[in-house]
This record gives structure tokens, C-alpha cells and sequence, in this order.
């Protein structure tokens, strides 16, 4: 690892494990991009950038021709100065004009990784992890500076990218854009993937041939949202799950964002990635900063696969934190699907009690336990518990059940108000919301105004209190409602657009200070199951609740798709009943049980509705899975058949090292005389033998990955099979 600056031809050479990436400084001071890709050792300029006269390029410098930043590849483009691409970022001054231009000053190298203050970022544990460069470029007719952040990673392929706006001039800036990085391919033999969706249909994954023009996702829901992720890949034509180069960018970012491909007309490819400037603006005073959030670069040559695994190690070890982060997490039971508002504590007691006889180890409850909240329709904002439901409040309830042995677990949804409640009656400006517009709800709620200090002072007092009148060891922080009528009553009129990124921002310092008073507690996000599974969230709240979607056919394509970017240990996956409550699907209970052990597993059922039979079912799958637990949630993860392809899915779980696997198969529908299945593992050692737990057979390594398994013939729909590996002695 190493990042080194050779002043003979003004070039920037970073290399972050097996990855190069390469700048130069040409001209009068522009940042020009050379090279990104597999790692080489000297970058000595055997393909030099090539200048040209082209028509309709115009030029900065007058007496040379060949000179264009709109053909030039560049790190940071501005607008306005023949560049006709999409920029990186544009300012308005306090003339009106939109114009601006960025030179180099200088640079700093450095180990280690600064903190992005007031924002989650990747960090290191010590300096020795990484090493930073700092670019500082600069408009000398205002004098802003704009420093670009690069941090490259010993171990992985990746670099992360942010930048800094500093107004070190006298007047008032304002950005109307600043995207968090930008690259720009020399060429567009690539395929664009993305991850898209609904509520109940998270993280589907689409991938399509990049055309000439711009291809974008973006988010305008004050989410990161379950309509698109904020990660996009460009993948070299044959990349596929084990092979090939793939290009893959995340942003770190919870809010509105802009991930972009443009193709220019001599099909160059430009990738840039931010928070989406629609409705965005920010205003710096002299001498004010603004700081972008971080975007996650991720270069695989072997694949999706790679691009997973690199993605997977880096957010479960340098993302995520506190005393969870390498905990084996804990097999719950929600109460949701199980009883949706009508419980009492009886009932609560009753399911408890069963789970805990099944091995279960924590009991969340989830909404409808506060205010007079018997239904969705009030009392968000009211945290207060409902004695008529609860008697003995949280306290006696959460002591019955650690009683059971059992941890206990609770729902809130701190971001939110309901018209009916306290809240809102005694603070009707505390939402987001327009003067004189309608507040248009959402599941009867509206958005409390978290831009907003007094706002967030009083969330983070009230959860607090909660959290310290009882027991609690797990939180699951809800968010249900997108935002619409953005505003808020707190911002002056050329401040207003700042109000979405300024919820965001009051959002994790709320975050931040309740992770941080309750250390011990497990936080899972969730925003109508994965509307916000982003990594945003996972540096505060190392677990998300995967989809509000829990049936086991669905399932295998939403859970499938949060594997390319996000962990394993982050995500929900919990046994519900049948039918289905969302599709209305009839499977077994051992297939809902094996999609669901292949994350972080629970139940959100009523187990005291079970059969003994189904009890038997469920406390071997619950001791079972603690067996697996580790592999599952801290081993690596390697896709074998993907359910957007076919009527048949398969993933596989290989220990550090390799000496254990579990592998799972899942077929949809029965077909009457159909082809025979067989799987390729992958990540074995071929040198090891292997033992297939339970029958005793005894086979290489090698034979496995490269001959393969036959899959069991099985009849009927929902078929689902299961293989645990042990090295052979
Ligand atoms: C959201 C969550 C669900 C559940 C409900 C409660 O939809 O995703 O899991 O907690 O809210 O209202």
C-alpha cells in the first residue's frame, strides 16, 4: 500500500492492495484522472492522455487547440469552463453567475483515515490500515477550496472518496451541487447494475448495457429508500459472479442522493456519486465548510462475488461498530406479525414463554406498546407505555421475561409524529412541513423536523428515558413515512433547500449520542422493512430489518440482492407464518427456516398457534442455527444460483478457515420430469477433504467445487436443501 506523488511528470499514484488508481496534474493546474484498475507497479505512462482538436470542445487556453476540458478525463469537474458533462458540483455567487474553476494548490499524504465530523464513514482502528491524500484545488476568483479526500485500504481493494468545500473568500457562496466523487473512464465497455425495488420488494437487481447519454438512479424520498439503493456498479462486458472486473460504488449516505453514468460522444464513461442536488442547495458564509459524505469504491477482478466479499469484510469490520459488531447476534422473536396492535401482556407473556422453551434468546416488542396507539393511526411522538396494555410497564414486563431467560427487546419510531398525539398538539411546527401548504401524511404520520436542535435534544431525551426504564438490551429504530412538503419552520427562505440534508445530519447525531449512552445495547434499523439499508445506517445500528416482505420465495430474491453490497451479520431475516401476510404463500416451515437461517435470524410469528410438531420443527432450527451462527454471520459469503435467473437459488457460507461450510439450494416450483440439479461450492480448500455432516461422505475439495453435488431429487413446490461441511480429519 502506498500512495506516492512523483513531481517529474505530476502524477498521484495510489495503490490500496491489489488496485492502482492514478492522477495526474496537467496544464495549468487541472486534476486530470489517468488509471483505475488491477495494481501496477510503476505507472510510467505507457498510454499518456492524447490531446486533439475537436469541434464544438472550445478551449481555456486560447493558443491551444487541443486543449478541452470537455474531452479531458478528469477527478472533479466544474461547469461552465467547456467542460459540457455533467459536473461534480456548481456554486452560485453572489453576482448570480454559476461559474467556477478549480486549479491545484496542493496536497498532503498521510497514514491513516481522518473522521468525517457529523457523518458515518468507513475508519481504521490503527494508522497503519490506510493511507490518505488530500488534494486542495482552488477558484482563485473566489477563493474556494475544494479538498478532495482519498483513502486507500491495505487489505481491500478500496478506495473511499469524499470532498471538502471551504468559502476562504469574502462572499456568500452557494453550492448548488456537490456530488461526493467523480471518475471518468477512458472507454464504456460496460454493463450497468443496480439495485431497485419497492416496499415488500427490496434490492432487486437489474443489469443493462450502458448507452450513450445518461443513465442514473437517485432517491427524492428523504430516504436512501427501497425504490433504488445508493450503490451502482459498472461491470466489464464479462464479468459475471466469479470472473471479471467490476467497477462498484456505495455511498454512505442515509438522505437524498444521485449516483450517475454518463457516455459521452466518444464514449468515455462518467461516473459521479452524491447527494442529489435536486432540491438541494447549501449556503457558506465566509469561511464556512461543508463536507460531503463518503462514497465506497470497491474494484473486483474476480467478480460480483469479489466485489461482495470486499464490501462485506470492509462494512462488518470498519463500518460498523460497538461491542455487537463481532457478536454472534441474538435469535429473536418479534411480536409483529404475530399479533399487530392487539396484545396485552398476557399474551406477550404467553408468546414469550414458548419461544423461550424453543431456545429463542431475545423477545422484541414491537409497535403499539405506547401512547393509545391501537392502530397506526396515533400516538407517534408519545413514548410513554400504555398501561392498559401494559400494566406493569416496560419494566415489569421486560423483568418477566429475562426472567424466562430471555433479553428484551423494543419497536420505537423516533422520527416520526402522528397528528393525533400530545406531540403534535403542543408543538404543530415541530414537522417537517411548507407555510400555507397542505401536510400531506403518510401511514397518518408526518416527519418531525430533525433539522431542527431542539428537536433532536428532545428525541434524544425521551428515547433515553425509555431506554432507561427497563431492561433493554436490542432497539429497533423504525422510519415509515417518506418526506413531502420539505421544509422547516426553523430555516430562513435561502436555507430551506438545506432541510433534507439537515434532517439527515440531525438524524445521526441522534444516532450517535443514543448508540453511544446505551453501548450495550443491539440497535437494528429498519424503515418499512429495508427502505434504508444503507451503509448510513450500519455504522450506528450494525443490523437492519431486510423487508417487510417475510415469505421465503420472496425472499430469496431480496435477500440475494442485499448480498452484493451488505453483509450477512446486517441482515433480518426472521420465520413468519402461513399463508403469507404479504404474498399469501403457502411453504414449509423447514424452507422458511433455511432462507431465514441464511441471515440474521428470528421468528415473528405466534408460536403458542403452533402445532408440537412445528414447536419440534422450530427448537431444532433454533439449535441448529446457533451451531451455524458464526459461520453464517462472520464467514464468506459466496452466491452459487441466483433466483433472477431461474426457478433454482443457492448460496454457501465458508469459515475463515475453511474448515466448515454450510451450503443451502432452494427450487421454487416442481417441474414433472424435470432436469437433474447439480451445485459447484465454492471457497474450499482444494487440498482439504470434507465431510458432509450427517451422511459421513467424505469428498474433496476440490471435487466439490469443481465436479460438484448432486441436489437430492425431490416433488413438490418449495423444496429446500441443506449441507453442512466439516474438514475431514
Ligand atoms: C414497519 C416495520 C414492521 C413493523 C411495523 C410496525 O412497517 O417494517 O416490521 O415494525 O412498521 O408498525
Amino acid at each position: 500500500m502506498a500512495i506516492v506523488f512523483h513531481p517529474a511528470n505530476k502524477t498521484f499514484h495510489l495503490q490500496a492492495n491489489d488496485t492502482s488508481y492514478v492522477m495526474q496534474i496537467v496544464r495549468s493546474g487541472y486534476l486530470a484522472h489517468l488509471y483505475w484498475g488491477k495494481k501496477v507497479r510503476h505507472y510510467r505512462e505507457s498510454n499518456p492522455l492524447q490531446f486533439f482538436d475537436r469541434g464544438f470542445s472550445p478551449n481555456p487556453d486560447p493558443s491551444d487547440r487541443t486543449f478541452s476540458l470537455d474531452t479531458l478525463p478528469q477527478e472533479y469537474p466544474a461547469y461552465g469552463n467547456t467542460d459540457f458533462r455533467t459536473p461534480a458540483y456548481q456554486v452560485q455567487l453572489e453576482n448570480g453567475s454559476t461559474i467556477s474553476d478549480l486549479r491545484y494548490k496542493t496536497h498532503r499524504i498521510y497514514k491513516g483515515k481522518p473522521k468525517l465530523e457529523g457523518l458515518p464513514a468507513t475508519y481504521v482502528e490503527n494508522e497503519n490500515e490506510a493511507e490518505t491524500l488530500e488534494i486542495i484545488l482552488e477558484d482563485h476568483v473566489t477563493g474556494l477550496h475544494v479538498t478532495l479526500f482519498y483513502t486507500v485500504y491495505e487489505r481491500w481493494n478500496v478506495i473511499t472518496r469524499s470532498v471538502r468545500f471551504d468559502n476562504n473568500g469574502s462572499e456568500r457562496i452557494k453550492l448548488l451541487r456537490a456530488l461526493s466523487m467523480n471518475v471518468d473512464f477512458r472507454d464504456d465497455h460496460f454493463d450497468f447494475l443496480h439495485l431497485f425495488g419497492a416496499h415488500c420488494r427490496e434490492r432487486y437487481i437489474e443489469r443493462k448495457p450502458l448507452f450513450v447519454g445518461t443513465q442514473s438512479v437517485e432517491s427524492r424520498r428523504g430516504a436512501s429508500s427501497h425504490q433504488q439503493n445508493p450503490f451502482i456498479a459498472l461491470l466489464r462486458k464479462n464479468a459475471n459472479e466469479d470472473e471479471g472486473i467490476v467497477y462498484a460504488f456505495n455511498f454512505v449516505y442515509s438522505g437524498n442522493f444521485l449516483a450517475q453514468v454518463e457516455v459521452d460522444q466518444f464514449h468515455t464513461t462518467r461516473v459521479s456519486m452524491g447527494i442529489n442536488p435536486f432540491d438541494f442547495t447549501w449556503l457558506l458564509e465566509p469561511g464556512e465548510s461543508f463536507q460531503t459524505p463518503e462514497v465506497v469504491m470497491v474494484y473486483s477482478d474476480k467478480g460480483l462475488n469479489g466485489m461482495s466479499q470486499t464490501f462485506h469484510q470492509l462494512y462488518r469490520t470498519r463500518l460498523a461498530r460497538g461491542v455487537y459488531r463481532e457478536r454472534e447476534r441474538p435469535i429473536l422473536i418479534n411480536n409483529w406479525e404475530a399479533t399487530y396492535f392487539d396484545f396485552n401482556e398476557e399474551k406477550i407473556l404467553h408468546i414469550a414463554k414458548t419461544a423461550a422453551e424453543l431456545g429463542i434468546e431475545l423477545f422484541v416488542l414491537d409497535d403499539g406498546w405506547f401512547g393509545k396507539r391501537d392502530n397506526d393511526r396515533s400516538s407517534l411522538g408519545d413514548w410513554f407505555v400504555n398501561k392498559q396494555k401494559l400494566p406493569n410497564g416496560l419494566e415489569g414486563l421486560a423483568k418477566s421475561i429475562n426472567q424466562m431467560g430471555m433479553q428484551f427487546g423494543l419497536w420505537v419510531e423516533p422520527e416520526m409524529v402522528s397528528v393525533d398525539s400530545e406531540l403534535y398538539r403542543k408543538h404543530p411546527d415541530w414537522c417537517i412541513h411548507v407555510p400555507n401548504r397542505p401536510r400531506s401524511e403518510g401511514r397518518n404520520q408526518l416527519v418531525l423536523d430533525y433539522s431542527r436542535k431542539e428537536v433532536c435534544d428532545y428525541i434524544i431525551q425521551v428515547i433515553s428515558d425509555v431506554l432507561a426504564s427497563a431492561p433493554i438490551s436490542y432497539v429497533k429504530w423504525d422510519m415509515n413515512r417518506h418526506m413531502t412538503e420539505i421544509g422547516s419552520a426553523a430555516l430562513p427562505p435561502e436555507r430551506q433547500r438545506e432541510t433534507a440534508h439537515r434532517y439527515i445530519l440531525g438524524l445521526y447525531r441522534v444516532m450517535e449520542e443514543i448508540t453511544s449512552r446505551f453501548p450495550h445495547v443491539l440497535f437494528e434499523s429498519c424503515s418499512g422493512g429495508g427502505g434504508r439499508f444503507d451503509p448510513g445506517m450500519l455504522y450506528y445500528m450494525p443490523q437492519t430489518w431486510t423487508s417487510d416482505n417475510t415469505d421465503a420465495v420472496s425472499r430469496l430474491k431480496i435477500q440475494y440482492g442485499t448480498s452484493l453490497v451488505y453483509p450477512i451479520s446486517a441482515m433480518g431475516a426472521h420465520v413468519s407464518a402461513v399463508p403469507n401476510h404479504q404474498v399469501h404463500r403457502m411453504t414449509s416451515l423447514e424452507m422458511r427456516g433455511h432462507v431465514a437461517m441464511s441471515g440474521n435470524f428470528g421468528y415473528e410469528l405466534d408460536l403458542t398457534k403452533l402445532s408440537e410438531e412445528e414447536k419440534a420443527i422450530v427448537k431444532q432450527q433454533v439449535a441448529f442455527y446457533k451451531d451455524i451462527r458464526s459461520l453464517v454471520q462472520f464467514g464468506t459469503f459466496y452466491r452459487i444460483l441466483s433466483p433472477f435467473e431461474g426457478n433454482e437459488t443457492a448460496w454457501m457460507f465458508v469459515s475463515e478457515d475453511k474448515s466448515e461450510a454450510f451450503v443451502a439450494y432452494f427450487r421454487v416450483l416442481a417441474e414433472a420430469n424435470a432436469p437433474l440439479s447439480f451445485i459447484r461450492l465454492k471457497g474450499l480448500d482444494p487440498e482439504k477433504d470434507y465431510e458432509l455432516i450427517g451422511s459421513g461422505e467424505i469428498y474433496g475439495g476440490d471435487e466439490l467445487m469443481y465436479v460438484g453435488l448432486n441436489v437430492p431429487q425431490r416433488r413438490g413446490d418449495f423444496i429446500s436443501v441443506i449441507w453442512r461441511l466439516r474438514a475431514a480429519r
